[in-house]
């Protein structure tokens, strides 16, 4: 059984061995094969059966190279290995997406492997996964020396964050995969070679080849535009999220109009629109997690002391009072038994350092891991918190964001920035997405304040007046409609 792309010799010792929708590419090194990756395991009889109508015999396949662990691209590896002794290898990282058949050697970045007439350059470029590997060797045609190249991850679905949480993958491939196409730009390509063929117009290519005198595979103006593109459409991927789902947080609840932190405010957050709340979390004097905001409980009860200076019954007796509504203290637990199970996302802000490990349990309890962010204007807490529960979802206030912030965050495996309302612009919240964080900002004191934190492109903002903030979401949706 052939596929539906004919096998043929794309430039010097490449040859397309591969299907339309997942290319492997062969290497005649002289003293050996190299495949290049495997394909579906449906159509593994198909690269076999390229292979020997390209003359070659399977078993001189001595290595088997995967651009990283995605089964269209290492699916065919079991039963490519009954037919020959290859050795495999691949990413550390990727090994949790394979199945049946075990590696026998991890690529280390900038390795070289070395079969015959060829040295091909292993680069790691993690981003469409973790252990994405790109590959560079040069290629002898008449007496020229070309540099042939592949991206080993281009494909962009695999950096919305749906994909990320379904995966349980770390939001930071959305900034390593920029980080790898810059990699990749220092690299000079003649033979661009694509993993999945419409990468690099495989098919057409080949179709133009068989009419014309010269290869359109050897073209070294393809590559940078290929990568161009493949930033292009990381950024729009995030656009399209920031806007898609935007999360407009009610700040500690609806608290321009009712008491802040309490059910009545989130309640009301939640009826005017808002798809987030956001609270703040204490622990009372007998170790109970509770939603607070202020160092001391003086603003709201005109009491003296601190949270942690009573107990839960104690902060019971009082009542808050916002426009001349009032509500009581709320549990965490109670908050989350109530909102857990709606469509609502929680922006969980540590105010007490020292919580964490009983902050995460309640919300591994509710079963909210994938719906909370956890944030703090206290960086250790936030680290301490990911270290405690690493699948939950941390985010850093902050009054200042410097370069080291950003480090800091990355160090840490941070999946949001919490910046300034007044500090966020475009071109702000462009480089943060370009690092692979989430962008919501705090602060935003009035309504103008809030369409340029919308405008920015942000994913998301705490707001006091979730109704106002839903409405322009709203108009602006409806504006999109109409005029694109
Ligand atoms: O949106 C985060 C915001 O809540 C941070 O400020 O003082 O209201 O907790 P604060
Ligand atoms: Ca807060």
């Amino acid at each position: 059984m052939l596929g539906d792309m004919k096998p043929f010799n794309l430039a010097g010792n490449i040859y397309f061995v591969g299907t339309y929708k997942a290319s492997s590419h062969l290497i005649d090194t002289g003293d050996g094969l190299i495949l290049i990756d495997t394909g579906y395991a449906e159509t593994a009889d198909v690269i076999a059966e390229s292979v020997a109508e390209l003359g070659f015999d399977i078993r001189d396949v001595k290595y088997i190279l995967h651009s990283h662990g995605h089964y269209d691209h290492t699916g065919g590896t079991p039963k490519i290995l009954e037919l020959t002794g290859a050795k495999t290898f691949i990413s550390e990282d990727d090994v949790k997406y394979i199945s049946g058949w075990k590696p026998d050697h991890f690529y280390r970045d900038g390795q070289v492997i070395s079969l015959g007439n060829t040295q091909i350059l292993c680069v790691a470029t993690p981003g469409h996964t973790e252990g994405t590997f790109s590959f560079f060797f040069d290629v002898d045609i008449d007496g020229k020396t070309y540099r042939a190249g592949m991206f080993g991850g281009a494909g962009t679905n695999q950096l919305k964050k749906a994909y990320l949480h379904k995966k349980k993958c770390s939001w930071l491939n959305r900034g390593l995969y920029f980080e790898s196409v810059e990699r990749l730009k220092q690299e000079h390509v003649d033979i661009f070679l694509g993993n999945h063929t419409w990468n690099n117009q495989t098919k057409e290519n080949y179709e133009r080849m068989l009419v014309s005198d010269t290869n359109p595979f050897i073209d070294e103006t393809k590559w940078l535009p290929f990568l161009q593109k493949c930033e292009k459409d990381a950024e729009a991927v995030m656009l399209k999220e920031s806007r898609d789902s935007f999360v407009n947080y009610a700040h500690r609840g609806a608290s321009e109009y009712t008491p802040e932190n309490t059910f009545l405010a989130f309640y009301t957050g939640m009826y005017m629109g808002a798809n987030g709340i956001e609270t703040d979390v204490q622990m009372t004097k007998d170790g109970v997690l509770v939603l607070f905001h202020d160092d001391t409980i003086t603003r709201l009860t005109g009491a003296e002391g601190r949270v942690s200076d009573y107990t839960l019954d104690e902060l019971r007796q009082y009542t808050f009072e916002t426009n001349g509504q009032t509500d009581k203290i709320v549990v965490l637990e109670d908050f989350l038994r109530q909102f857990a199970f709606r469509d609502i996302t929680f922006a969980i802000e540590i105010k007490q350092a020292g919580i964490e490990p009983q902050i995460a349990d309640m919300i591994r309890k509710y079963h909210v891991e994938d719906k909370a962010i956890v944030t703090s204007f206290m960086p250790e807490c936030i680290r301490a918190i990911k270290e405690y529960a690493p699948e939950l979802h941390i985010g850093l206030l902050t009054k200042n964001v410097t370069d080291d912030t950003v480090a800091y965050l990355k160090q840490i495996g941070a999946e949001e920035i919490c910046p300034r309302a007044v500090d966020v612009t475009p071109e702000k919240t462009a480089i943060w997405h370009r690092e692979g964080l989430n962008v919501r900002p705090w602060g935003v004191k009035n309504e103008e304040l809030m369409r340029q934190v919308y405008d920015s492109m942000a994913d998301g903002m705490t707001v006091n007046f979730p109704d106002k903030l839903a409405k322009y979401i709203r108009e602006q949706a409806e504006i999109q409609e109409l005029f694109g």
